[in-house]
């Protein structure tokens, strides 16, 4: 089958129910996006489908099809970063790192629905995704400071 991420076309040749997490990770080794709990419970492997935020465990590979894929390593460049990502470094968010990209997926889903979210918002947005560490009140500050930047523009 053939998947578009990040902007390019992908032809794989995997199980049509294999989860999308195991393409991206073991097929096409996009290891950005992150195994936590394989049951759609912790966000780790949040990507996003067609602009829209998906649990890539529970995800098969054949409903991605057709749908543009885009993953943390899609997000931005190096050269220029999405708004999320620059904030998440001010802020200093990730503290072990491995549920950041998820983090950071969620949010940028959350922004371009919902460009000016209150704290409700950003913590009904963002309860789905959990962090070991405890990195909630920067990810909160960083999701603010995005959504500003993004004012901006
Ligand atoms: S690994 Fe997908 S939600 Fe936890
Ligand atoms: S930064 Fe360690 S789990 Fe979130």
């Amino acid at each position: 089958m053939q998947l578009r991420i990040n902007g390019t076309l992908h032809e794989v040749d995997v199980e049509e129910d294999m989860p999308l997490l195991w393409v991206l990770r073991d097929e096409l080794g996009l290891t950005g996006t992150k195994f936590g709990c394989g049951i759609a419970q912790c966000g780790a492997c949040t990507v996003h489908l067609d602009g829209v935020a998906v649990r890539s465990c529970q995800t098969w590979a054949s409903d991605a099809e057709g749908a543009e894929i885009i993953t943390i390593e899609g997000l931005g460049t190096p050269d220029l970063l999405h708004a999320v990502q620059e904030a998440w470094l001010t802020e200093q968010v990730a503290q072990c790192g491995f549920c950041q990209s998820g983090q950071m997926m969620q949010a940028a889903a959350l922004l371009s629905e919902n460009p000016q979210p209150t704290d409700q918002d950003i913590d009904d947005a963002m309860s789905g995704n959990l962090c070991r560490c405890g990195t909630y009140p920067r990810i909160r500050a960083a999701v603010k400071r995005a959504a500003a930047a993004m004012q901006e523009g």
